[in-house]
């Protein structure tokens, strides 16, 4: 992963190119949102740029700005391009934001490959330093070079690069590539810049001219080829979206393993990028862990949980339970079909079963929710025990109302628990009560019609 980058060489601004229309991916969703492994795809370039050291990072915006603008926040310095004219015309309209910076090398990145890591983009900036370039590109060997720019070598160094889509059939048989990402000299970016014509097959301004145009000026121009050409997979469409998600789940998960984490069934596991997890810890097939989620040690996730921004203590089991910014304590027993929605607090040891719905639920130690209940803006205390079928009716329509439910209370099954109310500490309430007024501590609360039974109704009646 990105995390501890082997400084090779580095570059203080940076500029990652996002306006384009991502038109393949047939979507009403600017391209460089779409989510993988629950992120962002723009935050995996940005993430990159920042573990490499960057300090200033400029996105060219364009579809849907507004929208990645707030997902990066105060993590990039947005330009606009109105209308896309290509990759060349985008980084011009990034050059204003670089004032100051002329006298250094800036990286260039496209906001479509997730699956860059910092280490590259350190090790491009040494290729860059090493050589004394006013440009070095990334470049990568792979099998199938379809879509991608090619690299033209003379005499082994780059002469240029090639479209697809203006290339002959001789360079179309070449397999090294242009992968998108580029350490370029500021003030010479600029001059090459202001020489691009749109004259090719796609009537675009073409940040690649650029390389012919430097080795046409006789300027030095490198080439980092990555070990890695995975790494490189651009996103284009949403086939390639499966495929770079695909790699990045592998190269997480494999991250997790090393560490002492079980996957049952990795291919069929999806963890995000932040997720932590502690050793000895299982993780059932079907599995999605996403957001900040953290998980303790010796827990055992699954089968088919989704965790999002949440956290779960030590030896806890969660199985096929959905949990959304909760936080879960030790050697909890949750599932299945546990639907834990946003603002739960479980204490050490509680038991939430089957078909239980939570919200905003603070449920103290030892307490227990086995089945079929809906515990809403509530808190129970410490060893209470919640019978089946039970309800906090918090809502009357109008106003959100709190139900507290004591420590070593019994809520007899069936109970409706009309809010605000609030059930002592060792109260009980008889099954099937809907109790709407507060039942002191030890007590027991019983609120339903009184049973008559109608004796020989059945042959009085004839039936
Ligand atoms: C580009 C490269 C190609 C390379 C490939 C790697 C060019 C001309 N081609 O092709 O050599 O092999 O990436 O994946 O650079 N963008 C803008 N404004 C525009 C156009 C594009 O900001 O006017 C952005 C897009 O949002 C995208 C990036 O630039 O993030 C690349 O554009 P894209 O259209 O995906 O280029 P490719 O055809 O993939
Ligand atoms: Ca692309």
């Amino acid at each position: 992963m990105a995390d501890k980058p082997t400084k090779r060489g580095t570059a203080t601004a940076a500029v990652i190119l996002a306006a384009g229309m991502g038109t393949r991916m047939k979507s009403n969703l600017p391209k460089v949102l779409h989510p993988i492994l629950g992120e962002p795809m723009i935050d995996y370039g940005v993430r990159a740029l920042e573990s490499a050291g960057v300090s200033r990072i400029i996105a060219v915006l364009g579809r849907g700005a507004d929208q990645v603008e707030k997902v990066l926040g105060d993590r990039i310095r947005p330009v606009y391009q109105k209308e896309q004219l290509g990759t060349g015309h985008a980084l011009m309209t990034a050059l204003p934001e670089l004032k100051g910076y002329e006298g250094g090398d800036c990286l260039v990145i496209y906001g479509d490959m997730p699956l860059l890591t910092a280490e590259t983009l350190a090790a491009l900036c040494g290729e860059h330093a090493d050589k004394r370039a006013r440009a070095t590109v990334l470049t990568a060997v792979v099998d199938d070079p379809k879509g991608y720019g090619r690299i033209i070598r003379k005499g082994g160094g780059i002469a240029a690069i090639v479209e697809e889509k203006d290339a002959d059939e001789d360079q179309r048989l070449i397999k090294e590539i242009n992968a998108g990402a580029y350490c370029f000299d500021i003030s010479w970016l600029a001059k090459a810049l202001n020489e691009l014509k749109p004259a090719n097959a796609q009537g675009e301004y073409y940040l690649t001219d650029v390389i012919g145009w430097l080795v046409g000026q006789g300027q030095a121009v490198a080439g980092y080829q990555t070990p890695d050409p995975e790494e490189i997979q651009g996103v284009n469409d949403r086939v390639q979206l499966a495929e770079a998600q695909d790699g990045l789940r592998q190269r997480i998960i494999k991250r997790h393993m090393l560490e002492g984490v079980t996957f049952e069934e990795p291919a069929a596991t999806i963890v995000g990028p932040f997720v932590e997890i502690g050793r000895d810890t299982v993780i059932e097939t079907g599995c999605q862990l996403l957001g900040k989620t953290k998980i303790g040690e010796g827990c055992v996730i699954g089968p088919r949980s989704r965790i999002i921004d949440s956290g779960i203590g030590d030896g806890t089991v969660a199985n096929q339970s959905q949990i959304t910014e909760c936080e879960v304590g030790r050697d909890c027993d949750i599932g299945p079909y546990t639907y834990m929605r946003p603002g739960c607090v479980l204490e050490d040891k509680v038991k939430a079963g089957a078909f239980v719905e939570m919200k905003l639920a603070v449920i103290a130690a030892g307490a227990k929710v086995p089945h079929l209940s809906y515990m809403g803006d509530c808190t129970v205390g410490e060893k209470a025990n919640i019978g089946a079928g039970t309800i906090t009716c918090n809502y009357d329509g109008v106003v959100k109302s709190q139900t507290t439910i004591g420590a070593g209370a019994f809520i007899g099954s069936n109970s409706n628990l009309v809010a605000p109310v609030t059930v002592g500490d060792g109260a009980y309430t008889a099954a099937g009560s809907t109790i709407t007024q507060d039942v002191p501590a030890n007590s027991l609360g019983i609120a339903r019609g009184k049973q008559s039974n109608i004796i020989d109704w059945r042959i009085k009646a004839g039936k």
